[in-house]
């Protein structure tokens, strides 16, 4: 299992003052920084796309960046995330219209690369694909939105998902996204969650800090 580790959301950042608001968390102490594109077509909401992950690491960002791609069709923004310096490429199995060729992509243009699957979705394609995966997350909201709240039978499919990667015998990341707080963050973790994404938990509070300690005091425990 992999250490646990924090990543928060950029979504739930003030996006005027984003190379700011990432170099705040990151002092705070998060692992990654989690990087949501919404297309407005696979997802309801339109967010940001690869020059403002470029803008990132020209402003001096060198944390792993975790993209998480919510947008149809996959395969045509790979390439200019990998050119904006992501580090970890994940999308929704749905979205793909090749999800193996998709995966190849990703790890050819040496990025860490992952499947993402939303509430509903089983599990069923990772079976075929483990070998190639570096991270596989599960959604514990429907996507679109920051702000939602934490989908109970997600703890059901985290450990589902944890069995399958320890019978892989990969050491694969385990991440979750949505809803994730101090409060359920020990059970989640429980559960099989190594990596925790969180934006509304830690960009609504004024002290990153205090969450992100607050987050691993909870870990800790
Ligand atoms: C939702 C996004 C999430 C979102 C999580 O579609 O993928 O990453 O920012 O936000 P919170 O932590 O507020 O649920
Ligand atoms: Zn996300």
């Amino acid at each position: 299992m992999q250490s646990f580790a924090i990543a928060p959301s950029i979504l739930s950042a003030d996006f005027a003052r984003l190379g700011e608001e990432v170099d705040k968390v990151l002092a705070a102490g998060a692992d990654i920084v989690h990087f949501d594109v919404m297309d407005n077509h696979y997802v309801p909401n339109l967010t940001i796309g690869p020059m403002v992950c470029t803008a990132l690491r020209k402003y001096g960002i060198e944390a792993p960046i975790d993209v998480h791609l919510m947008v149809k069709p996959v395969d045509r923004i790979i390439g200019d995330f990998l050119e904006a310096g992501a580090s970890y490429i994940t999308f929704h199995p749905e979205a793909s219209e090749h999800i193996d060729r998709s995966l190849q992509l990703i790890k050819a243009g040496g990025a860490k690369a992952g499947l993402v699957f939303n509430p509903a979705t089983p599990l069923d394609c990772l079976k075929y694909v483990m070998d190639k995966l570096d991270m596989i997350l599960l959604m514990s909201v429907n996507p679109g939105f920051g702000g939602q709240s934490f989908i109970p039978g997600t703890l059901d499919k985290l450990r589902e998902a944890r069995a399958l990667i320890e019978a892989g015998g990969r050491d694969i990341r385990l991440e979750i996204d949505g809803g994730v707080n101090v409060k359920n963050i020990r059970q989640i973790a429980e559960a099989g969650a190594d990596t925790f994404v969180a934006g509304s938990a830690i960009f609504s509070q004024p002290d990153y800090q205090a969450v992100i300690d607050a987050m691993r005091a909870e870990l800790a425990q």
